[in-house]
């Protein structure tokens, strides 16, 4: 036969995205970099385009193909696809063994493999002369659903079958495992969630799902993977006569399986598998349910054969339950140390793992929402080894009715005082610097190097004057006196002094520190310097408005309404007043502003949305070339600046005829000079 030139480049480019595919998803040991395989794949893409002769079904190109179908047509199974019986513990997997010698006749011990039981879809695939050209679920174990465009997308299932050394078989059925790995299923749902849809539950439903898609496109968005672990029907010269040695032979075949099963010789080494693995799951990047121990022998398991669908040659030993469901009785809320206010469930008591599991951890609103979570549902709740245990997500098949969308507090659960939670951030936090719940990392951070620098009252100091009840609040600090330090445990006379010293010392540090030592939400040490410079004192500051502290350079909305909040709360004034009381300098040398830039003097408000703005960024602009940014239109607005869905603001410069600008007026004035 005379190849063309085309034919000749098109069977060297497949030969070599093959071996390529293989070193990537099967020996999971790439040799070439993902661009160069994208510019092989290219290449052969257009070599098929030009000559569709040269195109054939098992090329690289061919993955995702074919038209999407109606409905899945019937999978015959030529060989049964078995199920297996469980084994839940040590004496179960010994009396497995007990009667594999009894049944089998053995005397002594019997090899076995073992593999880890991943926690996918059983699927059969059909290779006729080394190609792979049909593939179907599981189902009854005698007829399931032929679902080969989809099994194709998988990148770990060959399309044709490698000849390594041996003869590709005339005919094999290869058993496995279709299932999505965690990283998959993470970047899956990340992806979803962005797009404003349900994330999805698990990874074996997810997997299950892809297979089930009628366009083999949507099938492959969801980039499962394929460990192969048995076969049905084999015709090949020199079949494997063993477990062990089937699982070399698909290797060979360049079917991807585990690296993880081993061939073993006795019971003891059984056990030990099944051990170091249960603790071993969560470190894998797959979900596994436990482990499949199999009689090595296959001759020795056709003797054994099966009773109804599970062989007797193997089993199954389950580990323990990581999931359950159970109903959420209402959701709490707890503040943690740094004032946010953390949500968990509280569940009707069920065991997960031999452990009653009663809370669990719900992350923080948008987690709630997204997942659809309600008080009232049932839902699931896993506990991974010693994490958390965490609510998935509900059952909605068994939701009661119509449950309340839930909603955070609007208050401190521990102290009463607002709660702030700024549009586009994850967590809500308590605006209260006295809040109990979150002392200790106030006064660690009242005392840290950028604030108020007292050595001495680090992590521990911070949290034994709160245990102690000595310190209620970071002006506490300042009543300390060397009786009472000294009734704390573990205080030598000589770092109590020291701190004393340190505390004395701290008075005469100024508003800036001070202020950024108040933890004030957004206030770090620039803003704090910003707001102490154009301030002057801390009364001064505590009765500005939202627009006079936009007139502060860099001082956007969010840090504005930050700051009011935090000195509308009465327990923070209070606090303040007794800093002062102790002799706390709450004063700062006041930097004369003379605004220059293009808007220099002038006031502009912001309404609406702009198109590649945020108001923040806006009103930083505006701030940086000299204006102000004002909430209110009045007679003294210089201009409007209005975007999408602009409302009364708008109207209002209108009726005073103030010029309005959009966003690309803006810039234009920005630039001006
Ligand atoms: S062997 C008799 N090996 O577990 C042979 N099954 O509960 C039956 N599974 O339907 C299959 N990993 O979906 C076997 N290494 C493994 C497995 C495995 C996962 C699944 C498979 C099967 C189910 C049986």
């Amino acid at each position: 036969m005379v190849l063309t030139a085309a034919e000749r480049r098109a069977r060297e480019l497949r030969a070599r995205l093959d071996e390529a595919n293989y070193r990537y998803h099967v020996l999971d040991d790439p040799q070439i970099s993902d661009a160069d395989y994208d510019a092989l794949l290219r290449e052969l893409l257009d070599l098929e385009e030009a000559h569709a002769e040269v195109r054939t079904p098992d090329s690289p190109t061919q993955r995702v193909g074919g038209a999407p179908a109606s409905g899945f047509p019937e999978y015959v199974h030529v060989r049964p696809m078995l199920s297996l019986a469980n084994a839940f513990d040590e004496s179960e997997l010994l009396a497995f063994d007990a009667r594999v010698r009894k049944l089998g006749g053995v005397d002594g011990d019997v090899a076995y493999t073992c593999e880890l039981k991943i926690d996918g879809l059983a699927v059969s695939l059909r290779y006729d002369e080394g190609r792979l050209t049909a593939g179907g679920t599981r189902g009854d174990g005698t007829v399931g659903e032929e679902i080969t465009a989809n099994l194709r997308t998988i990148k770990s299932i060959p399309l044709s079958l490698r000849d390594a050394g041996g003869a590709v078989p005339r005919h094999i059925d290869v058993r496995g495992e279709a299932y999505l790995r965690k990283s998959d299923f993470a970047r899956l749902n990340a992806a979803r969630v962005k797009q404003g849809l349900r994330p999805f539950e698990n990874p074996r439903n997810t997997a299950a799902g892809g297979l089930r898609q009628k366009d083999p496109k949507l099938a492959a968005q969801r980039s499962l993977s394929f460990y192969a672990y048995a076969a049905g029907e084999i015709d090949a010269d020199d079949p494997p006569r063993t477990q062990w040695e089937l699982l070399a032979y698909l290797q060979r075949l360049g079917v991807r399986v585990n690296e993880h099963a081993v061939r073993v010789s006795s019971m003891g080494e059984v056990i030990a598998f099944v051990e170091r693995f249960e603790e071993l799951r969560e470190t894998l990047d797959y979900e596994i349910d436990g482990v499949v121990i199999k009689v090595d022998d296959l001759a020795l398991q056709a003797k054994l054969g099966s009773i109804g669908k599970d062989p007797r040659w193997a089993v199954a030993y389950k580990f323990r339950a990581r999931e359950a469901r159970t109903k959420l009785l209402s959701i709490e809320v707890n503040v943690g140390r740094t004032g946010t206010l953390n949500p968990y469930a509280v569940l009707e008591p069920v065991r997960i793992g031999g452990v009653t599991v009663t809370n669990a951890t719900l992350h923080n609103l948008d987690y709630i929402r997204s997942n659809d979570i309600r008080a009232g549902d049932v839902v699931t709740v896993i506990r991974a080894g010693d994490v958390i245990p965490r609510v998935v997500g509900p059952v909605l098949e068994l939701r009661d009715g119509d449950l309340p969308l839930y909603e955070l507090p609007t208050t401190c659960p521990v102290c009463g005082a607002d709660v702030d939670h700024p549009e586009g951030e994850v967590m809500a936090r308590c605006t209260n610097a006295t809040c109990p719940a979150q002392l200790v990392e106030r006064v660690r951070h009242f005392a840290s190097r950028g604030a108020m620098d007292i050595e001495g009252i680090g992590d521990q100091l911070a949290a034994a004057l709160v245990e102690s009840g000595l310190v209620h609040d970071v002006s506490d600090i300042y009543a300390l006196d060397l009786e009472k330090l000294l009734a704390l445990p573990r205080m030598a006379e000589k770092s109590a002094s020291n701190v004393l010293t340190a505390i004395a010392a701290s008075k005469s540090r100024g508003l800036a520190r001070v202020l950024f030592g108040l933890g004030i939400r957004m206030v770090g040490g620039q803003n704090a310097a910003i707001l102490a410079g154009d301030f002057g004192s801390i009364d001064a500051l505590a009765a500005a408005t939202e627009d006079e502290l936009l007139a502060s350079e860099g001082i956007g909305p969010e840090i504005a309404r930050s700051v009011v909040l935090f000195f509308a709360q009465e327990p923070n004034r209070a606090m303040v007043r007794r800093l002062r009381d102790a002799g706390v300098d709450m004063t700062a040398p006041k930097r004369e502003r003379a605004p220059v830039g293009p808007l220099a003097g002038k006031t502009l408000v912001l309404t609406g949305t702009l198109p590649n703005l945020t108001r923040d960024e806006a009103a930083e602009m505006i701030v940086a070339a000299g204006g102000k940014v004002s909430s209110a239109v009045s007679k003294k607005t210089a201009y409007v600046v209005a975007g999408e869905e602009a409302g009364t603001k708008l109207a209002k410069a209108e009726q005073l005829a103030i010029p309005i600008l959009d966003e690309a007026g803006l810039r234009a004035l920005l630039e001006s000079e």
